[in-house]
């Protein structure tokens, strides 16, 4: 099959829109950069000529950084606009801005949106291919991503295992994009969280779901932990941080009623004594947060590659 035929979209938007051949791809795709990135020289020239423009409406650091690192070791000129300094100030709006941008004639266009839809709705604004790096809270495909690169490199194949999301799915993107992915490699999902944190038409999902951690985590291989998102809530969602933690929060003993080897998961950033306590987040023969951070680079090249390959070709004799 033509290396093409393997992703065949101008975008990568979310989730949802992928197959499971299509996530596989990426996937071992990502395994070659993870073993480059650990070599004294980690460049190549998949993306030589190429512009990536990174712009970030949200904050970020894993995310926005990963991909100028992915970005700059592909050989990309790599360019990250910060909101603050820019015209978006003045009152541009993110139709306007993306346009502007285009008629720059970037390549590839990175963005994080606080607003659900903004990345689709731009994508259909603009000729260069789009990565939605989080919007709102509905989609962060990467997050997903690197999240599978992680638990397949420690677990093998993902079907078959059994995966707790714990805490606000309400407000997470990185939630409903693992629960997309998961589902589509044969995983079964199980979220946990109060009722005030999980969406309506949960039910409908194909997941399991609990109130109760210490019944939701019972057996799971894999645990996500996430965190309360505090700048997406109107309103009291929980009682107090405190209680939250009683409740939510992974701790020894909790994480004593999963698996014996289960792995622990967050795609950060982590409020340490909130959803995580630190013992837990820093045992390093349990938790593979760093490891989720490492992968990301590898993510985001591998999905700058597949990208790439759409993109008009080019002519490097003129
Ligand atoms: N996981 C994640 O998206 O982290 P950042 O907000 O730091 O990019």
């Amino acid at each position: 099959m033509p290396p093409a035929a393997l992703f065949a979209h101008q975008h990568l938007l979310g989730i949802e829109q992928l197959s499971a051949a299509e996530i596989e791809h990426m996937l071992d795709l990502a395994e070659g950069y993870v073993a480059l990135n650990r070599h004294a020289h980690k460049k190549s020239d998949v993306l030589k000529g190429r512009s990536l423009i990174l712009l970030f409406f949200e904050t970020s650091t894993r995310t926005r950084t990963s991909f100028e690192l992915a970005g700059k070791r592909l050989g990309a000129d790599t360019i990250n606009i910060s909101v603050q300094m820019s015209a978006i100030k003045k009152g541009e709006t993110l139709i306007d801005t993306a346009m502007t941008l285009n008629a720059m004639h970037p390549d590839v266009l990175a963005v994080r949106h606080p607003e659900a839809g903004a990345v689709n709705l731009l994508a259909r604004h603009v000729n260069c291919a789009v990565i939605n790096a989080g919007d709102g809270s509905h989609e962060h495909p990467t997050q997903a991503l690197l999240d599978a690169l992680t638990i397949r490199r420690r677990r093998g194949p993902i079907a078959g295992l059994t995966v707790a999301i714990c805490g606000d799915i309400l407000h997470s993107r990185v939630a409903r994009s693992n629960m997309l992915l998961l589902k589509k490699l044969g995983a079964r999902v199980r979220l946990i969280a109060p009722p005030t944190l999980l969406p309506t038409a949960v039910e409908t999902f194909g997941v399991e779901v609990f109130h109760d951690m210490r019944k939701g985590l019972a057996g799971v291989d894999i645990i996500m932990m996430l965190r309360l998102q505090q700048e997406r809530m109107a309103g009291t969602f929980v009682p107090s941080q405190r209680e939250y933690f009683h409740f939510y929060g992974l701790d020894e003993e909790k994480l004593a009623l999963a698996k014996p080897d289960a792995l622990i998961m967050h795609p950060g950033p982590m409020n340490r004594g909130v959803e995580i306590d630190s013992v837990v987040a820093d045992d390093i023969t349990r938790s593979v947060i760093l490891d989720q951070v490492e992968l990301g680079v590898a993510v985001r090249q591998a999905c700058l590659e597949v990208l790439a390959r759409n993109l008009p070709a080019l002519d490097h004799n003129r």
